[in-house]
């Protein structure tokens, strides 16, 4: 068995946001393998408890679109929802972001698609099929599924009004000019979801001493975080730099462990 970081590296560049999805189930081999998830990579912060929804005839009643339907989630059979401490604040959110996607990316390498959803569903809708403990509270959800080939208007529109950045718009120069490891790491982290394609990070520092700070703070950026974290880390340790992050200020700061010489 290849390990989970040969698992989830390649398929950071082939994820992507699915809202279409074609109703059919993915084969239950793909969902068992996806909650075996294993060693999970954390933050070390907080817990992020996940459970599986499955529901053949879908979810119609949990997703709404942004504008009427417009955007909205359809043939979803499975939900993945991340469940976190509902007083653990920043930390639960960059936990979540951390551990979620995780997730995505062992589905995509298993050809389940996904999309990270924490604005268009129901919550009234997505709790009665589950058990929220009452100092508990969900941090986002993971729509999982079959893709369909039909065109996303809402990631068309996303991305014409908020383009991917460029590497430069997310690292400062001495980071740009670091070494092979730290460009794939941040190559990693310009591919990753974020809410509203916002991509709310900024990388700085030198390349033995790595910043990550948001460049704006709504209810969704820890998780943007959390994300932006766990794909530099995950490319980081491929391309053969094994680090973690500590927080700093109002920031954190990856330190790195070990380096094999590549
Ligand atoms: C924390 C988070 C929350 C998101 N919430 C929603 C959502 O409520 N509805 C939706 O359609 N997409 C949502 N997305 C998906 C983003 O719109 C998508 O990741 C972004 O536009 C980049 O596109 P890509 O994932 O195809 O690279 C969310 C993504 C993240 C990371």
């Amino acid at each position: 068995m290849r390990s989970l970081v040969d698992r989830l590296v390649p398929a950071i560049p082939l994820r992507h946001s699915t809202r279409n999805f074609s109703g059919r189930a993915p084969e239950e081999e793909s969902l068992r393998e996806l909650l075996r998830l294993e060693p999970l990579k954390t933050l070390g912060l907080a817990e992020c408890r996940t459970v599986l929804l499955q529901d053949p005839a879908g979810f119609s009643a949990v997703f709404t679109g942004i504008v009427g339907s417009y955007g909205k989630i359809r043939g979803s059979t499975a939900i993945l929802v991340l469940l976190v401490s509902s007083s653990g604040g920043d930390d639960s959110k960059l936990a979540a972001g951390f551990i979620g996607e995780q997730y995505v990316l062992l589905a995509t390498h298993l050809g389940v698609a996904s999309c990270w959803v924490a604005g268009t569903y129901r919550h009234k809708a997505l709790v009665t099929r589950l058990s929220v403990a009452p100092d508990e509270e969900i941090a986002a959800i993971i729509a999982l599924g079959c893709a369909k080939t039909e065109k996303d208007s809402l990631a068309s529109l996303l991305h014409t009004f908020v383009p991917r950045k460029k590497l430069s718009e997310i690292a400062t120069p001495p980071l740009l000019n670091g070494p092979p490891w730290l460009h794939t790491a941040l190559e990693a982290v310009r591919l990753a979801p974020s809410a509203i394609n916002l991509q709310p990070w900024r990388f700085s520092g030198t390349p033995e001493r790595i910043t990550l700070r948001a460049t704006r703070r709504t209810a969704f950026t820890a998780i943007d975080l959390g994300i932006a974290m766990v794909h530099f880390s995950l490319a980081a340790e491929h391309a053969g730099a094994i680090g973690v992050w500590v927080r700093e200020n109002d920031g954190f700061v990856f330190q790195i462990a070990a380096k094999s010489p590549l």
